[in-house]
């Protein structure tokens, strides 16, 4: 039988995810991986985390979004309705959270202004990723959706694996990066004598993280898949 890989037991079963985290298993970026090669390079106990997953059989799946049967001009839009909308309302809070935790913390915790660095990175590097995808990828993907075989768009960038692989490179770009900032943050854990600010911002951090999990697996583990397979089946006349 066909092994799935991390991302497509993800696409098939949302609550994976929350193991994965557990454990550390990154679905989103690098979701073409087999759970068994992962936890061969990570040192892990694949019986264990087989375990972990097996428990989650024992709940009922709660509904759950079906994004893998929906069309992808639909898969487009509710992604910019729901994550892109979420990313743009975070970024300005979360940078304000951040340069005051890093102004008035800086001094005893040096690590909060590492963070202020690499979120002020995270965050020009996601405004603009968004605006690629809105402009350029997400339009050419619905007229893909819509199209007939005869009057099938002409991309301007050869073929949707182009942008689609560029986009992944800066998926692997904000997961580095957001990495970087769970670590400098002790997961998100803040110190004994933290501030309210100071706990909100990792609070904050988390949610975004947990976010940007969701929104590039939805994108790198469904969508884009479903893009090149209905370019494939579209002969150009
Ligand atoms: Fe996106
Ligand atoms: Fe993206």
């Amino acid at each position: 039988m066909h092994t799935p890989t991390i991302g497509q037991m993800v696409a098939q079963d949302y609550r994976v995810a929350g193991v994965f985290r557990r454990y550390g298993i990154d679905f989103c970026c690098r979701g073409g991986r087999t759970l068994a090669d992962v936890c061969a390079e990570k040192g892990l106990d694949l019986a264990d985390v087989e375990q972990a997953l097996s428990e989650l059989q024992k709940e009922p799946a709660p509904r759950q979004l079906n994004a893998q049967d929906w069309k992808a001009d639909f898969l487009a839009d509710y992604i910019e309705q729901r994550h892109h909308t979420y990313v743009r309302k975070m970024l300005p809070e979360i940078s304000a959270y951040a340069e005051k935790v890093a102004k008035v913390h800086g001094k005893h915790h040096p690590e909060t202004l590492e963070i202020w660095k690499y979120w002020q990175a995270l965050a020009a590097e996601l405004a603009s990723h968004l605006l690629k995808e809105e402009r350029m990828l997400f339009p050419y993907i619905r007229q893909l959706a819509n199209a007939s075989a005869s009057e099938a768009p002409a991309p301007p960038f050869g073929t949707v694996q182009n942008p689609v692989r560029m986009m992944e490179m800066e998926h692997e770009n904000a997961g580095e990066m957001m990495r970087t900032i769970r670590t400098l943050s002790h997961d998100f854990s803040p110190p004994q004598d933290a501030c309210m600010t100071y706990r909100v911002l990792y609070q904050l951090l988390e949610a975004f993280e947990a976010d940007l999990h969701e929104h590039v697996h939805l994108e790198n583990n469904i969508l884009f898949g479903k893009a090149i397979a209905l370019e494939d089946s579209i002969e150009r006349v």
